[in-house]
């Protein structure tokens, strides 16, 4: 299937903390820069045609030296523990990629930080 991109800063995706825009080199309109803490998060509806395994690719930039680990869930349920690493600046994006198991039709998919430094500056979600 062709890939979707849901943007983080687009409803239905959901950002607990800020929309902004001050980095360059983001795609859409903005970025979320969600609360640096570990009950913030960044949630994406994304659906898939059938169940199964699906790549998602998260685009990111973290600006500081330090990695910001985080828990992704599918629906849910724990689906992987990516770590952000330091991009080298705010402005520079990278992307990481993910296996997951979508259910067929819409699922949520959201990323928790695990420490209090959060997440970083999350750019979108292809899928
Ligand atoms: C800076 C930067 C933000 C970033 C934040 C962070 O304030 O301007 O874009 O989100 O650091 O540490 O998460």
């Amino acid at each position: 299937a062709a890939t979707a991109r849901y943007e983080a800063e687009t409803s239905p995706a959901v950002c607990t903390g800020a929309i902004e825009s001050e980095w360059s080199g983001y795609s859409g309109s903005g970025f979320c820069n969600a609360t640096n803490a570990t009950g913030a998060y960044v949630q994406f509806t994304a659906s898939a045609p059938a169940a199964g395994t699906a790549t998602l690719r998260i685009r990111f930039a973290n600006g500081t030296t330090t990695a910001r680990p985080a828990t992704l869930t599918v629906n849910g349920t724990a689906a992987g523990s990516p770590s952000f690493e330091g991009t080298g600046a705010w402005s520079t994006w990278s992307t990481k990629t993910l296996t997951v198991s979508l259910a067929a039709g819409s699922n949520t998919i959201r990323l928790t930080p695990t420490t209090s430094g959060g997440l970083p500056n999350i750019d979108y979600l292809e899928v």
